[in-house]
């Protein structure tokens, strides 16, 4: 791996030292082919050195990556650079330069958007503006934090911008959760399983639920939150590149260019969403997880008139020959009862009902959970006979846990650090997937869609439960939950 500098800008945020941090040590710096990695913090707080050390420090020894080894990299390769209200990042060039200089670095830079949105245009541009004046050895990667604009017009806008100074292979546009392992694992799962593949279309598959819950609230995001809300927040980029991943084709082969043309595919045969098929709520007090949690509209920063939605259901489909008729539904909230992240696969019941019918049991269709977290794994229900007289069924499971098998997996961020560093995009957002992403859901944005209410600690607006329930049986989404 490249020797190289990184460049954090928002080193003093909380994405920094709880992920970032951790994640560079750990995917990069220390590897056994690493090549020296420095990190010049960049933030408007008056710190220093030292104070940013031992920040970074303490981040490490939080996630057990403290000791000896890691101290000495945090005194010798890392540093700060305090930039005015203004944000003009001139210091931090000249700094940078100095430290590479000091650090007999090669002049590889990568630069870390961990800021505002507001603030990525003017910090773009003044990057862009410095590499192509300096006359530097080495290559220059930009990394941009979601949100990527916050509809079609202003992703277009700073795609533009971006492409003005870099070349599309420099920029990696993060979704945090294309780093996650089992996310990965899906096109494995997919591509290496001739079992599953020949059957996953419309033929075999009744319908796909991918489901994001979190227990957690806005935890005192409400600022950037209420401007954002679910749908741009975690649909528009989440949930959407889940749904690529598990529709998409094929690709011709396993590079970053062959992925995202399939990936962008699949979100130019989204059929239009009927806004009949969307429901937005917002959380209300109520307790989760043993606590008493406040709604959405007491915290500090949330206007109390807020219509922002902190919960978002969705049926979409996939209009393609694979997927035509498929419905694709999709669910996200804060203060839901539990985190849980999975993709649940519905095969069509078997054509003749041999077992089913009146007086007989009823039959379950084999559904394939994919559990994306916590307990990363899979799940394949099965239908078995249950021992004892007559045909009753029984549902079973075979069940696959990823750290059973291989033990505590990397993080999204490491994983995607690493891949900076070493220069593959195959887990980043194109530009193109990022434009086709809000063109499919710029609609929802104007559309007056109403915010109900749910109580923290519950699925989500009761209107919600027959999008997942109807056509199974009397399950209900407690039950189905259940894992
Ligand atoms: C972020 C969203 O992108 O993803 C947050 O901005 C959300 O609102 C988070 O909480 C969820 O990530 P994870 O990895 O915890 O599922």
């Amino acid at each position: 791996m490249d020797s190289c500098l990184f460049i954090l800008l928002g080193a003093t945020g909380d994405l920094a030292k709880r992920k970032l941090i951790p994640a560079v040590y750990r995917g990069i710096v220390d590897r056994e082919d690493a090549g020296r990695v420095a990190v010049l913090g960049v933030g408007r707080s008056n710190w220093d050195d030292q104070k940013l050390r031992d920040t970074f420090r303490e981040a490490l020894e939080d996630e057990g990556l403290g000791g000896e080894a890691a101290d000495v990299w945090c005194d010798e390769c890392i540093a700060y650079c305090q930039v005015g209200k203004d944000g003009e990042l001139d210091p931090i060039f000249e700094r940078a330069t100095k430290l590479e200089h000091e650090l007999d670095l090669s002049g590889n830079r990568i630069y870390y958007l961990a800021i505002p949105p507001s603030a990525f245009e003017k910090s773009i541009q003044e990057i862009g503006e410095q590499d192509e004046a300096e006359q530097r050895d080495g290559w220059t990667r930009l990394v941009v934090e979601k949100p990527f604009g916050h509809d079609l017009e202003s992703a277009q806008q700073l795609n533009a911008l971006v492409h003005t100074y870099f070349d599309e292979e420099q920029i990696y546009r993060i979704d945090h959760y294309l780093g996650k392992e089992t996310v990965q694992n899906l096109l494995v799962f997919r591509f290496a399983n001739a079992i599953f593949e020949s059957v996953w279309d419309r033929m075999h598959i009744d319908r796909v639920e991918i489901t994001v819950a979190e227990s957690i609230g806005v935890e005192g995001r409400a600022g950037y939150f209420d401007k954002s809300g679910t749908l741009r927040d975690m649909v528009q980029n989440h949930l959407t590149q889940l749904v690529t991943l598990a529709a998409m084709e094929p690709p011709a082969r396993f590079d970053a260019e062959s992925i995202r043309r399939e990936k962008v595919k699949v979100l130019h045969s989204i059929a239009p969403i009927d806004v009949r098929d969307v429901i937005f709520g917002q959380y209300t007090a109520g307790d989760g997880e043993g606590e008493e949690h406040e709604g959405y509209k007491d915290h500090e920063d949330t206007p109390p008139d807020s219509t922002t939605e902190t919960f978002a259901a969705l049926r979409l489909y996939v209009e393609n020959w694979r997927w035509q008729g498929v419905p694709f539904v999709l669910r996200t909230g804060k203060r839901l009862p539990k985190r849980l992240t999975q993709i649940d696969v519905y095969f069509r019941s078997p054509p003749v009902q041999l077992f089913g019918g009146p007086g007989h049991c009823s039959i379950s269709r084999n559904v394939l959970r994919i559990q994306l977290q916590p307990h990363e794994g899979f799940t394949l229900g099965v239908e078995v006979k249950t021992p004892g007289d007559g045909f009753d069924l029984s549902s079973q499971q075979f069940h696959f846990d990823y750290e059973n098998a291989f033990g505590p997996l990397p993080t999204a961020y490491e994983t995607l650090l690493a891949d900076v560093a070493t220069g593959d995009q195959t887990l980043f957002v194109h530009a193109d997937e990022t434009e086709a992403a809000w063109a499919l859901f710029e609609p929802l944005l104007d559309a007056d869609i109403p915010v109900q209410d749910y109580k923290s600690g519950t699925w989500g607006p009761t209107n919600v439960a027959p999008m997942f329930v109807a056509d199974r049986r009397k399950a209900t989404p407690e039950e189905e939950f259940a894992v």
